[in-house]
């Protein structure tokens, strides 16, 4: 297949659409710029479509996807009932990068939630991502648009690395803003709870409903035999080719640690760190402040591999700091939980 790659800017016309459109309305899967990653879209109530996009990407069917809307009002189309706390987390943070997880309506097809009841819902704040939704007239499911267990992918180039001559189409829309995927926090049991953080923060969603729970499986593995509240929990994800290590502990320790190490060997450090006193080569994925390391953090991640590196030391973020939840996350997942304290 024959992968075109299409800029298109906030700007252009809706004629500039109409490839996208059209092959979303023809049950083609597209990819498309969110402000999180970039996202393989296809219409969520088509059985046909979701297979592409399950194929495409190589994923495993039970792994069920996020289903995007321009509106509010067009979550009434996926779920049974809406609550109230749905509705107050909604004005708060949409559009935006938070996914909110209900029981789904008859219509949504069980391909679609991996074979579960319930559905996750976002409404992404990109412009071209909520005009593509409002043209087509769909609900689009949107994984994000990597090949399963590679990072996910920040820029356009990202999705044609691992996508080309699997898709028709790519729209390019820049960078994404944030670099890490939504926050998804789930409404559907007893009590809200987060099930993967990202950068609508844990602290904003208490701030909004009182109470909220966090799901073991964010900053742990999952035990054996363990069924994940999120299915995309129990697989590999956001992995490089490079074995990552996290490494606990100062920068000088740091250093002492790495230097001297394999020719192969990486680091992976924050923009503030000293680097005079590092001797491997290395990548800087951001000021330890966390909105820059989750913008570069993906892209830091698959440059591993286009330079070769065997294997990685990465600086490990400040853990008191909540807001590095998302990123931390990640890096834990990445890493295949294998962290160091020097
Ligand atoms: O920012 C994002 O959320 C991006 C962009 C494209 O919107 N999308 C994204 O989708 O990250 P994906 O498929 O890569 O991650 C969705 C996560 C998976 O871990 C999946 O298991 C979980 O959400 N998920 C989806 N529906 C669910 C459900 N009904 N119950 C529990 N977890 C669900
Ligand atoms: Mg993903």
């Amino acid at each position: 297949m024959n992968t075109e790659l299409v800029k298109i800017t906030t700007e252009d016309c809706d004629e500039k659409f109409n490839k996208a459109v059209e092959l979303l309305q023809n049950e083609e899967v597209v990819g498309m710029p969110t402000e999180t990653v970039y996202g393989l879209a296809g219409n969520a109530f088509s059985p046909l479509a979701v297979s592409r996009i399950f194929e495409a990407k190589g994923r495993p069917t039970d792994n069920p996807l996020i289903v995007h809307i321009s509106e509010f009002s067009e979550i009434y189309d996926l779920v049974k009932v809406v609550p109230e706390t749905a509705k107050k987390l909604a004005s708060k943070f949409w559009p935006g990068p938070l996914t909110i997880i209900l029981p789904k309506a008859d219509k949504v097809p069980y391909c679609t939630t991996g074979n579960l009841d319930t559905v996750a819902v976002r409404c992404p704040s990109h412009e071209i991502a909520r005009k593509l939704i409002k043209l087509s007239g769909l609900p689009l499911a949107a994984p994000s648009a990597n090949l399963s267990g590679k990072p996910s992918p920040t820029k356009a180039e990202h999705v044609f690395e691992d996508l080309n001559g699997r898709i028709p189409f790519i729209i390019d829309g820049g960078d994404c803003k944030e670099g890490v995927e939504s926050t998804v926090i789930t409404l559907a049991g007893e009590k809200p709870r987060l099930l993967r953080p990202g950068n609508v923060t844990l602290k904003q969603l208490i701030s909004v409903l009182g109470e909220v729970e966090v799901d073991d499986a964010v900053l742990n593995p999952l035990k054996k035999d363990e069924a994940a509240a999120s299915p995309g929990m129990k697989y590999k994800h956001y992995s490089p080719d490079a074995k990552i290590t996290l490494v606990k502990g100062s920068f000088d320790a740091f250093c002492e640690y790495v230097n001297g190490l394999d020719k192969d060997t990486y680091a992976m450090v924050f923009d503030d760190d000293n680097v005079e006193n590092l001797d491997i080569p290395y990548i800087k994925y951001g000021f330890a402040d966390y909105k820059n390391l989750s913008h570069n953090l993906f892209d830091s991640l698959r440059e591993l591999d286009k330079i070769g590196a065997k294997q990685c030391f990465v600086r490990y973020p400040d853990e008191e700091n909540k807001d590095n939840l998302a990123v931390l996350n990640r890096l834990l997942r990445a890493a295949g939980f294998n962290v160091i304290e020097v």
